[in-house]
């Protein structure tokens, strides 16, 4: 199985990031979500506690898989493809990966901002970006908030424009995100 990149596909550590975090994202939404509607109780706790150590995680593959992408490059967009078409799918990427930094570090700095400090699976603690400040932690609850939102939408323009490239267009470039590359 080959690691790395290629023109026309992908390795096996971009494939594998790429499904990983997706996974990962899908269940932080679940989490974040179903969480906050919990009432005070050590399973709200733990769901919290989860929810801030999954999407510290995030924040460390974001960062790796910016790297091997810079390291490595990605296949080109197929030829044929729309000026515009072009335009947008390039502009859901950066959206993506951007809201992916900003999503996490929002939460953690929110959680310095909320007296909450953040534990890594109870590994260790990581230090609080900000001290305690009410409107701080109001400011920064409304930017993972929105944030997340503006992320769903570009998952599922993401999403759309996958099944598109399958469907109508019939080119490889969903098929070749759900395999990595042999050789
Ligand atoms: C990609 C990573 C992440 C995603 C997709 C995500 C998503 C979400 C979502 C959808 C909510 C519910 C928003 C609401 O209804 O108000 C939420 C809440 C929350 N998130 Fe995250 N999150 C991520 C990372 C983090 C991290 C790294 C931390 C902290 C270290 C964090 C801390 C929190 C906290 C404390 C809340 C609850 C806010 C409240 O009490 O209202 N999140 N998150």
């Amino acid at each position: 199985m080959r690691l790395t990149n290629s023109p026309d596909g992908y390795g096996l550590v971009h494939w594998a990031l790429h499904w990983g975090m997706a996974v990962l994202i899908f269940w932080l939404f679940w989490l974040g979500l179903t969480m906050v509607e919990l009432p005070l109780s050590p399973q709200m706790f733990e769901a919290y506690a989860l929810h801030k150590s999954l999407g510290l995680t995030v924040l460390v593959l974001v960062l790796a898989r910016l790297a091997w992408r810079r390291l490595n490059g990605v296949p080109a967009l197929p030829e044929g493809m729309g000026r515009l078409e072009s335009v947008v799918a390039t502009a859901v990427h950066h959206g993506i990966y951007g809201l992916l930094v900003v999503i996490p570090l929002s939460g953690w700095l929110y959680s310095g901002a909320a007296a909450s400090p953040a534990n890594w699976f109870g590994y260790f603690t990581v230090p609080n970006l900000i001290g305690a400040n009410e409107t701080a932690a109001k400011v920064l609850r409304a930017v993972h908030d929105i944030a997340g939102k503006l992320l769903m939408l570009c998952l599922a323009l993401h999403v759309l424009g996958a099944l598109k490239h399958h469907f109508i267009s019939r080119d490889t470039v969903l098929k070749r995100m759900l395999l990595p590359r042999r050789n």
